[in-house]
């Protein structure tokens, strides 16, 4: 299909009681009150010429293009500032406001270069199509005049680039920075004709700026401009799909020629992004056509044998009867596979399938276990169901917004942008978190409240929130009475309420002063909609389970569900984190959250797949690689996760993974899993696939291919190959096929399908006969398990205590330009702003350590031991460090340690006892993983790209 150009209606849409009706060059049309004349005018089907208007943002009346004449008014006012009002009749064309806007032009024109030709932006430029639209001829001033068309470009940034010579003050960069971004990084400076765009006193590189694009989808002209679109030229056909990073799963035009990707335009109709993007999803897509691609199938006999390209046929063939061979010789249980969330729902469906069906075993897990899992079991466990509660609109309806344990302007940024804009309009803001994140203070946005616990201490902090709730007679009497179980909610408020409980017992143990615990409580309990909005900050404890469950009680006691604008909402990491548990991959569940030993359930499986399955669950990942160790597991297929990088404990894993025989890779580069397996099975990106990712909001949204599968097979085809050759008949032509098999079988997904998908854009399950077009808000009128169950969190410190030679605590978390373990990201030009793992440390630590900034330091655990560059910041409360994880070299997770949360196995990532101290060489771990890699890949690593560590 050619270019998809939505509709732009030049301001945004309102939403009001009150309509209003008038008359648009004699079209009758009716708006809601507060509707500029100008958007009135399109939605009647009149295009009213404008250059400073566009409709994300409000209207700025800068350009006097958009002048229109009202019957009984005098003067020409601008239509994009003009309110319709009743009973108003506009004249949008007459020779006078022809004139007026030809003047216009030919003011901007008299200043702009003439290179229309051979201009990146000839055909998608506003400037242009206003002059032919006013029907410039002339332009009378000349061009000779004191101008702009020498001044410097700013090529700073490595995806787009600033050409001021082209620039006409518009001012739709700087709203859309302020407005859709909300970064505040650009400003005009200067007045009349010297007025200028400027990012601070910086080039764009070095300034606040986050490369989000919003500026340069804004600019009407070829000033702010992706290089992609200067190399390539104009895209001639788009494809609607969804970014492949995080789980915002914002929708995306793939702009094309032929084969190649120019850019990824973020998709207005998107649901959960309204035309806006970040840095990765927006330019970090260069990965996809990368040298480090494999694009053959490989084997080997031994890990340290050299990798040998084979057909198709051969790798499936080897690969399946290795595993054949594996299990007459081990038993049945001797294998596994692992999905992952970065694969469709499509994928991961099929891979628990095959494990179920063709394995004969429950052996399935997915990298879900590893952050988000303690979702699942603790909202299960209170509401009935394994999901967030709000769709991201709903944030627009907070007044209160309580972000625990996560970082969303770097995380999830899209989002954070529209929390950043709720926040501006007024909503205040708790943050409970060790490290001191963006949101805590950045223009226009300040935290109320900022809980700057001890990591580990989580649970306590919500308990003695909760405790103030209760004992300051703050609960929701008539919404807990009415929507929750009497006993489960007098036991806990008896629990709650000991003194134990309270914030002044609690704070040795949290750090965080009473007082802000009790102000915050009460903020929380008495502000408005309430919505808790939380990461794997969370989670990744060995009390991840017991805090989700201490937020939805304390949700629950303050009636904050069941409406939009409040809440308890997971920000899930991986783009399809919610979707790979959501499709039964792991060990225990089928499809939407239904125990293996559920006869029923197990038998409409059976049925539908026409073989016998087991109702006994299966074995987690850890278990997998205890189990290896031990020399009872012995093969693995991994579809699009890799473990070695990206799991506890790396030593523990790389010896389960050299211990088994047969290690079957699917991915789209040699990653670290890869270095100790004997079959690799080249994978497809997100823009060579169809198939659905389901975002942090339960929404299922269209992933489609833009180009075929750079190694002739998309994923979801070589989990169907190999499950045919190992004798389990798998049968489907297009992905579709296969949701169609995911609705028939779950009751959730009932009334899902492609079509329904292409119709609605995207649909928020569960979606069935009660809900044809999905839910976006759940548990209204009561929880999906009937009535909410309050559940006793009784505090519990971690085993992994700091002490004399262990004396400080190590969290971990992401930076805004890279993606988890890096594998995409590391291969675009995002490096630019990170290119290796840094550990935060407060200088007081550092001082006490000798540390300077930049000086190599050791970081040590009983796990293990890596080093690291030291950034010596107060950001970080002293006490405690903090890295990334995306540059394998560093081993994060070299560090981490076994300990992990009691009821899902969910890793401890967040909190490990360490000593940081200065080094002089990289660690005896990072040496020896360097020569690993150059052995087993024949690759020679480079420390800059790094390679892997923690979740
Ligand atoms: S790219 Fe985004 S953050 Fe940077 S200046 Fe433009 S709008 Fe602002
Ligand atoms: S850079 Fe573009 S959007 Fe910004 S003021 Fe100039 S023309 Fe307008
Ligand atoms: S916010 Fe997430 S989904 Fe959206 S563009 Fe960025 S990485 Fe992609
Ligand atoms: S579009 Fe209305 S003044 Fe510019």
């Amino acid at each position: 299909m050619p270019v998809i150009k939505e509709i732009d209606y030049g301001t945004p849409l309102r939403v009001a009681d009150t309509l209003v009706s008038l008359e648009i060059d004699g079209q009758a049309i009716t708006v809601p009150a507060g509707t500029s004349v100008m958007r009135a005018a399109v939605e009647a089907g009149v295009q009213v010429p404008k250059l400073c208007a566009t409709d994300n943002m409000e209207a700025f009346g800068s350009c006097r293009l958009c002048l229109v004449e009202v019957e009984g008014r005098r003067g020409t006012p601008a239509s994009c500032t003009t309110l319709a009002e009743p009973g108003m009749k506009v004249r949008t064309q007459s020779p006078k406001l022809a004139k007026l806007r030809r003047g216009v032009m030919e003011l901007y024109i008299s200043d702009h270069p003439l290179d229309c030709l051979t201009c990146a932006a000839n055909g998608d430029c506003e400037l242009q199509d206003m002059a032919g639209v006013v029907g410039l001829r002339e332009v009378r001033y000349g061009y000779d005049g004191a101008n702009h068309l020498k001044a410097e470009k700013d090529e700073s940034n490595p995806y787009f680039t600033f050409d001021p010579a082209k620039c006409i003050v518009c001012s739709r960069c700087v709203r859309a920075c302020e407005e859709v971004q909300g970064t505040f990084a650009l400003t005009i400076e200067g007045r009349g004709f010297e007025s200028k765009v400027a990012a601070g006193n910086h080039n764009f590189l070095d300034s606040e700026c986050v490369s989000c694009g919003a500026c340069v989808q804004a600019c009407p002209t070829a000033t702010l401009i992706e290089k992609s679109v200067i190399e390539k030229g104009q895209a001639e056909h788009s494809v609607i799909t969804t970014c492949a990073y995080c789980g915002v799963g914002c929708a995306f035009k793939a702009e094309m020629q032929g084969s190649e990707v120019v850019r990824m335009v973020p998709y207005k109709d998107g649901k959960a992004n309204h035309g806006h993007s970040c840095v990765k999803g927006r330019f970090a897509w260069g990965y996809t056509t990368h040298k480090d691609r494999i694009t053959k199938p490989m084997i080997r006999e031994k890990i340290t044998d050299p990798w040998r390209e084979v057909s198709w046929e051969e790798a499936i063939g080897r690969a399946a009867s290795e595993f054949k061979r594996i299990q007459a010789k081990y038993g049945q249980d001797s294998i596994g596979g692992i999905t992952s969330s970065r694969c469709t729902n499509e994928e991961s469906y099929l891979v628990q399938k095959l494990i179920r069906a063709g394995f004969g075993n429950n052996n399935t897990d997915t990298c879900a276990r590893v952050c988000h899992s303690p979702t699942g079991y603790g909202l299960n466990a209170t509401f009935g169901t394994s999901a967030g509660t709000q769709n991201f609109d709903s944030v627009e309806q907070a007044d209160v917004i309580m972000v625990i344990g996560a970082n969303p302007t770097d995380a999830h940024p899209v989002f954070a942008s529209q929390m950043k804009r709720r926040l501006r309009e007024g909503a205040r803001l708790i943050v409970i978190d060790p490290r001191q994140i963006d949101l805590v203070k950045m223009p226009h946005v300040e935290a109320q409240y900022h809980l700057a616990l001890r990591p580990g201490t989580n649970v306590a902090v919500i308990n003695a929130i909760s405790h103030v709730i209760v004992t300051e007679g703050l609960v929701d009497e008539t919404f807990v009475k009415e929507r929750c179980e009497e006993p489960a909610f007098e036991a806990w408020r008896k629990f709650i309420a000991e003194e134990r409980n309270s914030p002044e017992a609690l704070a040795p143990i949290t750090g965080v002063p009473a007082a802000d615990i009790r102000a915050a409580a009460r903020l929380y309990a008495t502000g408005g909609n309430g919505a808790i909005y939380y990461g794997l900050g969370v989670t990744e404890h060995s009390q991840g389970s017991t805090m989700v469950m201490g937020m939805a009680n304390l949700a629950m006691a303050t009636g904050n569900l069941g409406r939009p604008g409040v809440g308890v909402n997971p920000l899930r990491g991986q783009n399809n984190v919610q979707g790979s548990c959501d499709m039964g991959a792991f060990p225990h569940e089928f499809t939407g959250y239904r125990h293996v030993s559920n006869e029923a359930v197990r038998k409409s499986f059976e049925q539908d797949w026409g073989v016998t399955l087991r109702g006994d669950p299966g074995l987690r990942i850890p278990n997998m690689l205890d189990a290896a160790v031990e020399g009872t597991f012995k093969g693995l297929y991994v579809q699009g996760e890799d473990i070695a990088q990206s799991d506890p404990n790396t030593k523990h894993v790389t010896a389960g993974l050299a211990a088994m025989e047969c290690v079957v890779i699917q991915d789209l580069f040699l990653n670290e899993t890869a270095m100790y397996a004997h079959v690799f099975l080249p994978g497809s990106t997100f823009l060579e696939k169809d198939g659905t990712f389901t975002n942090a909001e339960r929404r299922i949204s269209p992933v489609r291919k833009a180009i075929a599968p750079v190694a002739g097979m998309a994923d979801w085809e070589i989990t169907v190959a190999l499950s045919n050759a190992l004798g389990y008949p798998m049968h489907y032509n297009h992905a579709s096929e296969i949701m169609d098999e995911i609705a028939r079988l779950t009751p959730t997904f009932a009334g899902v399908s492609f079509a329904r998908l292409d119709e609605l854009g995207s649909i928020q399950w569960p979606c069935n006969e009660k809900a044809p077009e999905g839910t976006p808000v759940m548990h209204i009128g009561g929880f999906a398990r009937g009535k909410g169950r309050f559940m006793i969190t009784e505090f519990v410190p971690t085993d992994e205590r700091t002490t004399g030679r262990f004396p400080l605590v190590l969290t971990t978390g992401r930076i805004l330009t890279q993606y988890n373990v890096g594998a995409q990201t590391r291969r675009t030009a995002n490096n630019v702003w990170h290119h290796e793992d840094v550990l935060e440390i407060h200088p007081f630590d550092a001082e006490n350590r000798g540390i300077q900034q930049g000086d190599l330091v050791a970081i040590a655990s009983r796990a293990g031991e890596t080093t690291l560059r030291a950034e010596v910041t107060e950001r970080i409360q002293p006490g405690v460090v903090y890295t990334t994880f995306h540059h394998p070299v560093t081993g994060a997770n070299v560090v981490t340690t076994e300990f992990t949360d009691w009821a899902t196995g969910c890793p401890e990532y967040k909190v490990t006892a360490v000593e940081v101290r200065l080094a002089k060489r990289l660690s005896e771990w990072q040496e020896h993983y360097l020569e690993t890699r150059r052995q087993t890949t024949k690759i020679e690593p480079k420390i800059e790209q790094g390679t892997g560590a923690a979740k």
